[in-house]
């Protein structure tokens, strides 16, 4: 059968798509160019609008999505060990944290160090100033006095400007199991960002959620409660909402593959049906066929030895990795040599 997805008054170039009457957005072009692609995908950055975020949450509540109370459980049994392994040869420290979210776990690491008097800042980078001044609010709730200086923008190009004291060293935090949701490249770009934004010394503090039997993993993304399928299906709610399109959910189903061999947890809306769906802003229309599939994340699972493998292939050594009591889920600390 032939593909059919076609682009109204749009064009797709190799630097994104241009128009000579609309100006997309940067949502409105990522969304258009993986849905124009041989094999269609969505970019899971978009996954987090207000009522995304919200699903997020009751996610990592459910008992079946293991990652965030295991991640939880290493922090309050080894907080003290994780802090000595920061502090360990540094007078001042700069703790950098792209993303932080809710910043629940940070806050372990940030009340150990306060409650030892050490001389820190905290600097939490993020593309929303919202989310930012929130975290922040809520911190210097909870560690009155507590030095905060929330950096908003994409992550490399603030942490870049971010100036370095002689006497600093810096700790770069990446909790969850964020960094498995980054493909090859992206990973790649990630790593090489910390390299160049370090210096011998520095430290980082990466979480990696574990390779498994599936029959762990499985569920955590294919819930009883129907939690993950509505998580995905908001993307395509969201795309209706900001871009005009009519996506019908009931027209895609949810569905996940976990492959032992490279720990990648893929996670896919498969049409039920042959149909079209159109947009307004700007026109388009995109043809699904019965059976084709919206790549929309991925969730990589990884082993120690690729962990230690990363870590030195971009100028780290792995000082320390902290398991939780089932060794699901890894904070692992990397040293810059
Ligand atoms: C944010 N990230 C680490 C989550 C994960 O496990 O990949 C996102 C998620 N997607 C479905 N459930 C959770």
């Amino acid at each position: 059968m032939r593909q059919e997805s076609r682009l109204v008054k749009t064009e797709v170039t190799e630097s994104g798509m241009t128009n000579s009457t609309i100006t997309l957005t940067a949502f409105a072009r990522d969304t258009l160019e993986g849905l124009s692609s041989k094999n269609k995908y969505l970019l899971p950055k978009y996954f987090y609008d207000d009522a995304g975020s919200k699903i997020f949450s009751k996610i990592m509540k459910m008992p079946e999505y293991y990652l965030t109370d295991c991640e939880i459980e290493l922090f309050e049994k080894q907080k003290e060990e994780i802090t000595d392994n920061l502090i360990k040869g540094n007078k001042r420290l700069d703790i950098i944290e792209p993303g932080s979210g809710d910043g629940l776990k940070t806050e372990y690491i940030l009340k150990s160090l306060h409650k030892r008097n050490i001389d820190f800042r905290f600097i939490p980078v993020d593309i929303s100033s919202h989310a930012n001044n929130v975290l922040a609010d809520k911190i210097r709730k909870s560690i009155p006095g507590i030095s905060i200086e929330p950096m908003t923008g994409d992550y490399f190009s603030v942490m870049n400007k971010l100036e370095r004291s002689s006497n600093t060293s810096r700790v770069i935090l990446f909790l969850g199991s964020s960094i498995g949701n980054f493909s090859e490249a992206e990973l790649d770009r990630f790593l090489s960002g910390l390299n160049e934004i370090s210096t011998p010394g520095d430290r980082a503090l990466i979480g990696f959620d574990l390779m498994k039997s599936p029959e762990i993993i499985l569920p955590a993304y294919d819930d009883p409660y129907g939690l993950t399928r509505e998580f995905n299906i908001n993307h395509l709610r969201r795309i209706n909402r900001e871009l005009g399109a009519d996506f019908d959910p009931d027209f895609f189903e949810h569905r996940q593959e976990y492959n032992t061999d490279t720990g990648e947890m893929k996670s896919y809306l498969v049409s039920r049906t042959d149909h079209k769906v159109t947009f307004r802003e700007p026109p388009a229309e995109i043809s699904f066929l019965k059976g084709e599939r919206i790549f929309m994340e991925l969730s990589r699972k990884f082993s120690i030895l690729t962990i230690n493998e990363m870590a030195s292939s971009h100028g780290f050594r792995v000082m320390n990795n902290f398991t939780d009591s089932r060794n699901y889920f890894v904070d692992s600390l990397w040293i810059r040599e």
